[in-house]
């Protein structure tokens, strides 16, 4: 059986203040179809034979989740609860473990519940591509033809085709720094992870097993001693705290010797920030992504988002990201809106 495994833990702090803690981004409804999260599910039930989405998300969210399945309609999913974040490479050993409870043979259709994809026919015939080697036991990643080098993606490096439209990975990078971006940029030959993987559950676990077993061990002594109540799996808080941390990219992808790419041209974004979303959504003639009360008066490229009839006017500006929400107002540069994450890191400083 396919089951999506929907990572939902983020915290989304670049997209604050819309973004908050108690609603991170995942949840929240950015582009007015639905949230991203509500999305990410709606687009799983468009492949063949697919399951009920197991999600994995963070305890402090788990009416979010709920709430929005049972909006769309969803029935009979999980919802593993994390007490504390540890990153993909355990939320996805615990999505494993679940999706083997149900089917020891289960592929593991892995998406983060943040993502926006334009071209939904694309991405579900990118993974009926990917099913074949999948079941043979690679590791899937899906590939994005990269236009910048963007140095909060990972690298995948092509070898050669193993099936139709699939490859062997030479070289999987996490997160190169800038120079070696460009380099890679420039050579041709790698493509972006798009963060969403295929593979046998069981295929997983073996390769956690090789490359950090201390990882799997914790991970299996937390989610044997789940409880399940309703759609709800809840872990022990200190089973769950002794999990190390890190991301399935560094834990698995670099590392493993049987990752496989499927390119995908999707039009795929991963909204990591205003900036993104801006780039995602539909401009008008002057370059601006406005929602809500905005008037725009000699602005170019611009992302306006006004809140509850807040009435918000620029007059002479370029570039600027400017969202109002009932109690606070982010004015940055469109070029800054990395660094809108440090506004939250000095929030919580403060406590
Ligand atoms: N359940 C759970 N628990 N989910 C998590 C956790 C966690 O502790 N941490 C992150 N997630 C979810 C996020 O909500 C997101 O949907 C997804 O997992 C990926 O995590 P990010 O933190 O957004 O990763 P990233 O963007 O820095 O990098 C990954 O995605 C890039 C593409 O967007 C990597 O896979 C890169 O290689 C990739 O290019
Ligand atoms: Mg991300």
């Amino acid at each position: 059986m396919l089951i999506p495994l929907i990572l939902s833990g983020g915290s989304g702090t670049r997209l604050w203040p819309v973004s908050r803690k108690n609603l991170p981004k995942q949840f929240l409804s950015l582009t007015g179809q639905g949230t991203l999260f509500q999305q990410t599910v709606a687009r799983t039930r468009l492949l063949p034979g697919v399951g009920a989405p197991i999600v994995v998300a963070s305890e402090d969210h788990r009416f979010l989740a709920a709430e929005q399945l049972l909006e769309s309609g969803i029935e009979g999913a999980a919802i593993v609860l994390e007490p504390v974040a540890r990153n993909t490479a355990p939320a996805i050993a615990l999505g494993a473990l679940q999706a083997i409870a149900r089917d020891p043979q289960a592929l593991l259709l892995v998406l983060p519940a943040d993502h926006l994809i334009g071209d939904t026919e694309s991405f579900t015939d990118a993974v009926q591509r990917a099913l074949p080697a999948a079941q043979q036991g690679w590791l899937v990643t899906f590939g994005i033809r990269p236009d910048r080098p963007e140095t909060g993606f990972g690298y995948i490096r092509r070898a050669e085709a193993i099936g139709e439209g699939a490859y062997r990975v030479e070289q999987f990078v996490e997160k190169p720094v800038l120079a070696t971006a460009k380099s890679y940029l420039a050579d041709g030959s790698y493509d972006w992870n798009s963060g969403m993987f295929l593979f046998k559950a069981s295929r997983y676990l073996e390769e956690l097993a090789e490359y950090a077993p201390a990882m799997l061990e914790a991970v299996r002594v937390a989610h044997a001693s789940a409880t399940t109540d309703l759609d709800f799996v809840r872990l022990d808080q200190d089973a769950f705290a002794k999990v190390p941390d890190n991301s399935i990219d560094y834990a698995v992808m670099e590392k493993t010797q049987r990752a496989a790419v499927i390119p995908v041209s999707c039009d795929w974004s991963d909204i990591g920030s205003w900036a993104a979303l801006w780039l995602a959504g539909v401009r008008d003639a002057q370059g601006n992504l406005r929602e809500g009360d905005t008037i725009a008066v000699n602005t170019k490229n611009s992302l306006l988002r006004s809140h509850d009839r807040h009435l918000l006017a620029t007059v002479g500006v370029d570039d600027l990201i400017v969202v109002t929400t009932p109690d606070a107002t982010l004015v940055a540069h469109r070029d800054a809106a990395q660094d809108v994450k440090r506004v939250v890191d000095e929030l919580k400083a403060a406590g």
